[in-house]
């Protein structure tokens, strides 16, 4: 009698806080691309490459940004600011070396955390290229990042710096998950030959999401903060 091999169940890998950190890395460093490109390349030069990539019709958007730069510059700007704030915050050596510099720039970049969503769904309204359908996920992320900014504020004014951390890094995962925003779109044009417009309203939806899980991977790390809170409850409850 033969007998079947047994299958093993096959194990799917699962991205690791270090792959997810990249990202992370990754998804910031294209949110400072973004908007160094918004505020010092201007639309001519970027004109072409921008037709090819997400259609012809966001030549319109790029117009009403020059007709009315104030706004959408302001928004790069603080966005751009945010990268490099976080960029300091976020580094263990720089935040230990730098203390009193890390609370200041901190109440900086929160600030920046609200601003930032704040602007974009303002932006939504003053440049309403994707008309209503644009304004609806930008109030969503809004709401989502600043629930998140306002947690790690109270948590840092109460001391408790595992949540801290844990609050920060959601809203700075949602936030610079705008680069994946506007990588699916030349997607969504190309290969599901979408209209511009229908795509640019959809992509507000995508991006903040896979930030978060991201996120949340890098925070669920062994010596994380959602591990050392565990740990702190465990020995709270013995
Ligand atoms: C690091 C953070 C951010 C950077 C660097 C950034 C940068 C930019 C730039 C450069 C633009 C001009 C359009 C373009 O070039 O694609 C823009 C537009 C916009 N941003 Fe942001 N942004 C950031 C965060 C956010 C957040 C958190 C939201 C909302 C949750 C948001 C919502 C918007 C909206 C709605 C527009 C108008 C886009 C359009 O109609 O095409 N942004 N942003």
């Amino acid at each position: 009698m033969t007998t079947e091999p047994r299958l093993r169940p096959t194990s799917i890998p699962r991205p690791g806080p270090k792959v997810a950190r990249a990202f992370l890395i990754a998804l910031g460093l294209g949110a400072l691309g973004i908007g160094l490109n918004n505020l010092f390349v201007p639309t001519a030069l970027q004109a072409d490459s921008v037709a090819q990539l997400v259609g012809k019709a966001y030549l319109d958007q790029l117009a009403d940004f020059d007709r009315h730069p104030f706004l959408i510059r302001s928004h790069a700007a603080m966005g751009s600011l945010f990268v490099l704030a976080a960029v300091f915050q976020f580094w263990p050596a720089m935040r230990r070396r730098y203390r009193q510099t890390h609370r200041w720039v901190g109440y900086a970049g929160l600030a920046l955390l609200v601003a930032l969503p704040v602007t974009g769904v303002i932006s939504t309204i003053v440049y309403p290229f994707a008309g209503l359908a644009g304004v609806w996920p930008n109030l969503v992320w809004m709401i989502a990042i600043i629930y998140c900014a306002v947690q790690a504020f109270q948590a840092a004014r109460g001391r408790d710096f595992a949540r801290h951390e844990i609050w920060v890094t959601r809203a700075a995962g949602m936030t610079v998950g705008i680069t994946l925003s506007r990588m699916y779109g030349p997607l969504l044009v190309h290969l599901a030959h979408m209209d511009t417009r229908t795509m640019t309203a959809l992509i507000f939806w995508l991006g903040q999401g896979e930030g978060l899980i991201a996120a949340e991977i890098w925070l669920r790390r062994a010596d994380g903060p959602v591990a050392h809170l565990a740990r702190m409850k465990a020995r709270v409850r013995t």
